[in-house]
């Protein structure tokens, strides 16, 4: 059993991502595993300042907002998933903030403890990926995150469904 947390960079409520995030779930939690999601859209979270005070101080962010709900289940999960629409070739802002204010929780846990297993939704219109698959990739190959797959495209709830229930 894992304990996985959600991302969900979609500002659309009940949009192609969020679809995909349900079947997501749903395989997930078949196979006995805690799914935990979090609507970014609606959280309020400001942009990485880089003042870098974090990276000397411990960890600790200058900055008090909801991001301190996202480092408390990004501590708590086992697996955190990337789930967005693609926004001009890549995730939205709504995620790339919350990824960017991670730095303080990468400073506060060290690098090595900064290795969480990984999966990534992603729905766009057209058919490239390649932006997307290229920021996945610093987490799967530089920071040596577990990869547990990608779902690309809106309308793959089976294959979303499955590498949900086949976390284990
Ligand atoms: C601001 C914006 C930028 C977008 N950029 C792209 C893009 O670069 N490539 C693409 O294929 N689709 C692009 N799209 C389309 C969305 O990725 C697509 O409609 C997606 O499935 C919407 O997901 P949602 O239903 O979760 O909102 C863009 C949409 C918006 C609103």
């Amino acid at each position: 059993m894992k304990k996985i947390l959600i991302l969900n960079g979609s500002p659309r409520k009940n949009g192609k991502t969020a679809s995909l995030i349900n079947a997501f779930s749903q395989g997930a939690e078949r196979t006995g595993n805690e799914v935990s999601s979090l609507y970014l859209n609606s959280m309020n979270i400001k942009g990485c300042l880089a003042c870098e005070k974090c990276s000397k101080n411990g960890g600790e962010c200058v900055q008090k907002d909801d991001m301190e709900t996202v480092k408390e289940a990004f501590e708590w999960a086992d697996v955190v998933v990337f789930a967005s629409p693609q926004f001009w070739g890549t995730i939205t802002g709504q995620l790339k903030v919350v990824i960017d204010r991670l730095y303080s929780e990468m400073h506060r846990l060290g690098f090595e403890n900064f290795v969480k297993e990984t999966a990534l939704i992603m729905t766009a219109r057209g058919d490239n990926y390649q932006f997307a698959l290229d920021f996945y990739a610093i987490f799967v190959n530089l920071l040596g995150w577990k990869d547990h797959g990608t779902v690309l495209g809106a309308g793959k709830e089976d294959e979303a469904r499955e590498i949900g229930a086949n976390i284990k």
